[in-house]
């Protein structure tokens, strides 16, 4: 019922200086801007993938999810109540760029997700070697990733892809949508902006060096999702990832164990030749907070 990840709402204190970066650097275009707060695209059909709104500190506001009706967003609805969602709006018109028809909700964690249905959509979706498509993933702390997978499961109809440090959950036939990664609260892990392909990631990971941004773990492949990526310090310290070739999968993919996906010594991917992660990208991987509260833009 809930067919891909639309993207994220931050909560930023310079939003332009984000806006500067997440456009000159990072490459994605400006699709609103509204009451101090911007809407930013990438080259795939969502109207926005990454929205920042003038907050006193950096935070997670908000975790978007597509649904393909405006029927199905009453079915999610049912189900997240029935799940047992403590707060949750009605769905409603979504009053924000590009529209839709959604709810909001709060998972037992406290992260704020929303799912919207009918919103608008580009026509020129294309794909550009140095512009993310859009937001493939979002990895998410928590101290109870089992629970947190399961609710997922239950309320918005996720499936479990794989296990290994991260419980991996899909929506659709990318391998994972959104992970959970332990930690000792409900913060954020880092953000993953698909790529066209490894050079551009690459690409990407050079803009990422001449303005400050090095690579903090990559370029490495992936165990679960099989998918290339590189990690890096953006503004604010969110943790972003260029990443592409995650891995289709359908319902006959089989469900491994943390077991299955252990490397040889010294090795924190497939294939073995970057350092692992810097001390201080996980650091700034257990920074950033989900804000308090329904997200109401
Ligand atoms: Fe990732």
């Amino acid at each position: 019922m809930v067919t891909g990840l639309r993207g994220v709402d931050l909560g930023v204190p310079d939003v332009a200086a984000h806006a500067r970066f997440y456009t000159e650097v990072w490459r994605l275009s400006v699709a609103a801007e509204r009451d101090g707060s911007v809407y930013l695209r990438g080259t795939g059909a969502y109207h926005h993938i990454l929205a920042l709104h003038p907050r006193d500190k950096p935070g997670l506001l908000c975790i978007n999810l597509a649904a393909a009706s405006r029927a199905d967003v009453d079915r999610v609805h049912l189900r997240a109540k029935e799940a047992g969602a403590s707060r949750i709006d009605p769905p409603a018109a979504i009053g924000e760029p590009g529209g839709g028809y959604g709810f909001i909700f709060a998972d037992p964690d406290g992260r704020v997700v929303r799912v919207i249905a009918g919103d608008q959509r580009h026509a020129d979706a294309s794909v550009s070697p140095d512009r993310p498509l859009q937001v493939t993933h979002v990895v998410l702390n928590t101290p109870r990733q089992e629970d947190a997978a399961a609710f997922w499961v239950k309320a918005l109809g996720f499936e479990v892809s794989d296990r290994s440090l991260l419980t991996f959950i899909r929506c659709n036939a990318d391998h994972h949508n959104i992970a959970f990664h332990p930690g000792e609260s409900s913060t954020l892990h880092h953000i993953a902006f698909e790529m066209a392909g490894i050079d551009s990631v690459m690409r990407g990971a050079g803009r990422m060096r001449d303005a400050g941004h090095p690579i903090e773990w990559g370029p490495g492949r992936h165990g679960p999702g099989n998918n290339v990526f590189a990690y890096f310090i953006g503004p604010d310290d969110f943790v972003i990832e260029y990443t592409a070739e995650v891995e289709k999968v359908d319902e006959n993919y089989r469900v491994r164990e943390p077991r299955d996906w252990a490397y040889p010594p010294g090795h924190s991917d497939l294939w073995g030749a970057t350092s692992p992660p810097s001390d201080r990208m996980k650091a700034a991987q257990k920074k950033i907070q989900f804000a308090r509260g329904l997200f109401h833009p």
